[in-house]
């Protein structure tokens, strides 16, 4: 069996780690390197069981992607048949509060990652040129907010709105420029909200299902009306692979789950699953914690993804019902004592107070 070996960067975070879990477990032609720097959200300690249960065919590297010498040296030890680029600053209210850590990771390190991955490319014989793929990984965010009606395609227009999204929409551009320009065999994806195990609790799921679990208040931005479109991470991971495997290079595909929720009906239904988990009494319960607070600024409104092509094309449709998924989830962070406990001993709390301490409640 001909093996394949896939650049990863930022698989210590949320969706790269479920990525290589996935990854590992359905398809042993796959070996993979994960390059990454180690933020607060990066935690390689997700991955050291694979050490012993894929003997060799998985590498941990820390090393930054703006970093071009660790690029160079990495891109000399290895010989890559794919990268999946998930790396990146990736809270938008992590980016408003401090915008720069966002245009140097997703900007100037996609361009540094663009580069060396070019040089290779270049040198590449036919045969390995022509099997070569660069996934971006990027988000529905890039296209800004949708009214009540419509959908996202792969030719709405950008319109970001945070210094997050639009330091993704930034580095979208520049994987499509790397292709037009020199030929780099990229695609590009726009996914909408995930969740699942693993995940930071700064995003709106795990930070809920902890607050709930603490009996800690429960802070809903504005009116709690936004709308997102979620989808569990292993549909994601499945369509991430499908991309590589099939999709046509140069192409955008758009990955969506097809369930739009307001934020307060998910933060209502976290509430009634974690106090039936818990064995807590029913009646209202949790939902009493439920703290409307100050919206974030430049919040948009509704994301929805038209995910027709990725269906059309490749095949790909999501396996997993929302709430089905969403109770998996609950009960991996029940479940998961130990990693939450680790998550919040860091500067976790500093976050929770810079973000939430000067808001109002209403
Ligand atoms: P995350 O914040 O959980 O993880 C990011 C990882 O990147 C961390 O392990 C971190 O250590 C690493 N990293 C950060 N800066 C780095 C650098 N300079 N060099 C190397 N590694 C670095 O993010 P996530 O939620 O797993 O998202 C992964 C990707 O998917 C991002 O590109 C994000 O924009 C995209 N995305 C996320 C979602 C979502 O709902 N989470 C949806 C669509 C797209
Ligand atoms: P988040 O998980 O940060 O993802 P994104 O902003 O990338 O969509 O937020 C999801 C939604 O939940 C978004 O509309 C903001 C809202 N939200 C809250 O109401 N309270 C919170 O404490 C957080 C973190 C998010």
């Amino acid at each position: 069996m001909a093996i394949k070996t896939l650049l990863v960067t930022g698989g210590a975070g949320f969706i790269g780690t479920n990525f290589i879990i996935n990854t590992l477990q359905s398809d042993p032609s796959f070996r993979i390197v994960n390059l990454d720097a180690v933020t607060y959200a990066g935690h390689p300690g997700n991955l050291d069981g694979l050490l012993h249960q894929y003997d060799g065919r998985y590498r941990f590297v820390h090393g930054d992607i703006r970093d071009a010498t660790c690029l160079a040296t990495l891109f000399e030890e290895e010989s890559f048949d794919g990268v999946f680029h998930f790396a990146a600053e990736s809270h938008v209210d992590r980016s408003i509060h401090g915008p720069e850590a966002f245009i140097k990771t997703n900007v100037e390190g996609t361009f540094r990652l663009l580069e060396a991955c070019l040089l290779r490319w270049k040198h590449h014989g036919l045969d390995e040129k022509a099997h070569f793929r660069f996934v971006h990984v990027s988000t529905d965010e890039v296209y800004g907010s949708l009214g009540p009606e419509g959908f996202f395609t792969e030719t709405t227009p950008y319109d970001p709105s945070s210094p997050y999204s639009a330091s993704k929409a930034a580095s979208d551009h520049l994987v499509k420029a790397y292709h037009r320009t020199y030929g780099l065999p990229v695609l590009v994806t726009n996914c909408s909200n995930n969740y699942g195990p693993f995940q930071f609790p700064e995003k709106l799921i795990p930070l809920m299902i902890l607050n709930i679990m603490d009996q800690k208040p429960l802070p809903v931005y504005g009116d709690g009306k936004n709308v997102r479109d979620w989808l569990y991470v292993v549909d994601h991971c499945d369509a991430l692979l499908e991309v590589f495997c099939k999709g046509r290079i140069g192409e955008t595909y758009n990955i969506g789950g097809g369930a739009e929720r307001e934020n307060i009906k998910i933060v209502r239904l976290l509430c009634d699953m974690v106090d039936e988990k818990l064995g807590r009494p029913k009646g209202q319960g949790s939902r009493q914690l439920i703290t409307f607070v100050t919206d974030r600024p430049g919040h948009d409104r509704r994301y929805a993804i038209d995910a027709s092509k990725i269906g059309r094309e490749l095949g790909w449709a999501p396996r997993y019902r929302f709430e089905d998924a969403l109770e998996r989830t609950v009960a991996w962070y029940l479940e998961n004592a130990a990693w939450v406990d680790t998550i919040r001993s860091g500067d976790y709390r500093k976050w929770i107070e810079a973000n939430y301490g000067d808001r109002t409640s209403g």
